[in-house]
């Protein structure tokens, strides 16, 4: 029997800070005038104390969850796709798979700028449709703002932090995700790049005296490509899905640029209302932009059940993605019973818990054995030597 990927749950989650055009024109030289002509963007949210892409996406994902009416511990895998991680490394997914309490779930990170949670999408509806999973969380998160250079008033000015998440689960009823298309030439990878901080130009104190760990953008063809790539990955989708553009009733395109739609849309030949926008309000929260922008569609009554749409982004690499899907959820979703919802909060209070758990017996047991590890150092245990070759 053949398996379809369906998006049964969406959430999404932006800080309560928000940074307005006139406050950007106390910062550097720019004005709200130029900022709305040029982009669009009106306003934006920023992260407040003790925010990151982690406790964001965990926060879009638990209402993700809530609409798909789907436990933790029923999740399969999880990816978060974002370009600014909480660390390095490890993956900010297993962050949220730990702060969720997702105990199945195997939890990876995916870096394709802001075509990462199409990117995502696509990943995660193979592993469905191959019969690999059945429910998987995809989350695109991003805490841009601390990228940013915020006297750069080339950059500063577009992009946004927030998350936003949907729940996919494997049906054998038609519809949900039906094509993906992903795309990349990273022969543009430094017209949209941090240039230290990798293994290529490692962080130091010339690095950061230099401010090579912010991003540097060359809008230009950026602006170029992405009104070039985003009808070509919409047509070519909506192709392989064996639909024309004009089955499409709405189009979720990455809120980067209000002309970038625009232009899209007249090269699309399909009318600028059928293209949704929110960019005033969100400024460009890159792999966050198109989830949040599918919730508040879907909350704003715009798309029911049976539409058609696709959902097309490009970005840093340069990459670009796009997925068609058959929208198979009512809306409003249907209220559910007040003891879900307690039997949820205490489920992420049981969550938080064990993860506090796991992390002081961790610490107590590297405690423990210290003095042994101090002890071989001393040659007191030197490991046998068949053991020293595993
Ligand atoms: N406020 C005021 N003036 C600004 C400014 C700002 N925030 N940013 C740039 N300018 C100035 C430039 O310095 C330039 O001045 P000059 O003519 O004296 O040199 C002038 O405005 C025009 O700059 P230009 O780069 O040609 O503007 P633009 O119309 O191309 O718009 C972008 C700039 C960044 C808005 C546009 O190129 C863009 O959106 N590119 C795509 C970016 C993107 O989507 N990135 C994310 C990809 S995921």
């Amino acid at each position: 029997m053949k398996r379809y990927a369906h998006i049964i749950g969406w959430g999404k989650y932006a800080p309560e800070n928000v940074l307005t055009n006139d406050d950007l024109s106390r910062m550097v030289d720019t004005s709200d005038e130029w900022i709305r002509t040029r982009t669009g963007i009106q306003t934006r949210h920023i992260v407040g104390e003790g925010e990151t892409t982690a406790t964001m996406g965990l926060r879009a994902a638990q209402a993700a969850l809530e609409v798909a009416n789907v436990t933790p511990d029923q999740i399969d895998l999880i990816i978060v796709a974002t370009a600014s991680p909480d660390y390095p490394t490890p993956a900010t997914a297993c962050l949220v798979q730990d702060a969720l309490g997702a105990t199945r779930a195997g939890a990876f990170d995916l870096a394709a700028g802001c075509s990462g949670f199409v990117y995502g999408l696509s990943v995660a509806s193979g592993l469905i449709e191959a019969g690999t999973y059945d429910t998987i969380l995809v989350i695109g998160a991003e805490t841009i703002s601390h990228a940013i250079d915020w006297s750069d008033r080339g950059t500063c000015v577009l992009f946004g932090d927030g998350a936003g998440a949907v729940v996919l689960q494997a049906s054998e009823s038609p519809g949900g995700v039906l094509a993906s298309v992903m795309g990349a030439d990273g022969s543009g990878a430094e017209l949209l790049y941090v240039p230290a901080g990798g293994c290529r130009r490692p962080t130091s104190a010339d690095t950061v005296a230099q401010g090579l760990h912010f991003l540097r953008m060359e809008g230009r063809p950026v602006f170029r490509f992405a009104v070039n790539i985003m009808p070509r990955a919409s047509r070519l989708v909506c192709e392989r899905a064996g639909l024309s553009l004009d089955d499409i009733e709405l189009f979720i395109p990455h809120q980067a640029n209000e002309r970038i739609i625009q232009a899209s849309a007249r090269a699309l030949k399909i009318p600028a209302e059928r293209m949704f926008t929110n960019l005033e309000r969100y400024g460009n929260t890159s792999a966050a932009s198109i989830p949040i922008a599918l919730c508040e569609a879907v909350e704003a009554g715009l798309i029911r059940r049976g539409d058609h749409l696709v959902l097309v982004g490009f970005g840093a690499g340069l990459t670009w993605a796009a997925a068609a899907v058959q929208w198979s959820m009512p809306w409003p979703v249907p209220t559910r019973p007040w003891w879900r919802t307690t039997l949820r909060w205490l489920y992420y209070r049981w969550a938080s818990l064990r993860s506090w758990t796991l992390r002081t017996l961790r610490r107590m047991d590297t405690q423990i054995r210290k003095p042994f590890s101090h002890d071989a150092e001393n040659g007191d245990q030197q490991p046998h030597k068949e053991d020293s070759t595993k």
